[in-house]
């Protein structure tokens, strides 16, 4: 199927790295100009760029730190520049923080989570919707997370900060839906990428993570960024304010394919 993103801008913040980067290579598969944004690690970027570059694509490579109002400006500014435009943002840039039970957790981590995962994102958003609103259409696809639904023991703040994302996508979406543009989120189970290596690079910890996981196996960056694309496409028209899991049947809580 052509899902006619040929030609299309898109920005993918957290580009260089597991669902962004995976998200990036799709979107330039579909032809779509891609800014990978970035805050750490250049050469990294520098390497997909390339790659991409080899094989046609027009990319770029734009440095922010999405917490800062001014560098997410900035950067925007660049895309106006190189392109005169946005046409799809993917929130992507998040961590989990550190694990800590609220009685022991430091605030200025807690913080952090909050102003990389949820300011951070309204920022961005922010940015893209005084472009996508004059021009009356435009898609932003915030990644959250199942967390946005299920509680974790031990990261108060991401998951606040996840069911914040939804909560702010799905105002976002009545703000903008009269203007023809569409924000949403992409809501992940458990996958394979940097974020969480330390639990599936360890034997007991992958184990664990597929018990709570129906289809049996921890999601590849991929399996999001398949959906990525659809969601950005016209074949998702009419979808608009909702989040779309993409989480191998997490959320169908499989503890209780026995007992209960
Ligand atoms: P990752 O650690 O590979 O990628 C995170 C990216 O965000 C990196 O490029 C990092 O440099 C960037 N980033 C962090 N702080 C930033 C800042 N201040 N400004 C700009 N970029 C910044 O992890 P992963 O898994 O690819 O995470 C991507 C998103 O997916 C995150 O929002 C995460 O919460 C979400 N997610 C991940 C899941 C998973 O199982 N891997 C599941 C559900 C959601
Ligand atoms: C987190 C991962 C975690 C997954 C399932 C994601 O939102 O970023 O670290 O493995 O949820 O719990």
């Amino acid at each position: 199927m052509d899902l006619k993103l040929t030609g299309k801008r898109v920005l993918v913040t957290g580009g260089n790295s597991g669902l962004g980067a995976a998200m990036v290579r799709a979107f330039a598969a579909e032809h779509a100009r891609v800014a990978i944004n970035y805050v750490v690690h250049p050469e990294q970027t520098a390497q997909l760029a390339g790659q991409l570059r080899a094989g046609g694509g027009e990319v770029l490579e734009l440095a922010a730190d999405v917490t800062q109002a001014n560098d997410v400006a900035a950067m925007f500014r660049k895309i106006d520049g190189a392109w005169g435009g946005l046409d799809v943002l993917v929130n992507n840039a998040g961590i989990d923080g550190t694990r800590a039970m609220a009685w022991e957790a430091d605030t200025a981590a807690w913080n952090r989570v909050l102003q990389i995962n949820l300011v951070g994102a309204f920022l961005c958003a922010r940015e893209a919707l005084k472009r996508m609103v004059p021009q009356r259409s435009g898609v932003i696809i915030n990644t959250s997370s199942v967390h946005e639904l299920i509680a974790w023991s031990g990261y108060s703040a991401y998951a606040a900060s996840k069911a914040g994302v939804s909560m702010m996508s799905k105002t976002l979406a009545q703000e903008a839906g009269p203007y023809g543009v569409r924000v949403l989120c992409i809501a992940p189970g458990a996958i394979r990428t940097p974020i969480n290596a330390t639990v599936w690079q360890d034997a007991a910890g992958q184990q664990d993570l597929i018990s709570k996981i129906a289809i049996g196996r921890v999601g590849e960056p991929e399996d999001v960024a398949g959906m990525a694309v659809v969601l950005a496409s016209d074949v998702a028209a009419y979808v608009t304010g909702s989040s779309v899991l993409v989480d191998g049947g997490m959320t169908d809580y499989p503890a209780f394919s026995h007992g209960g």
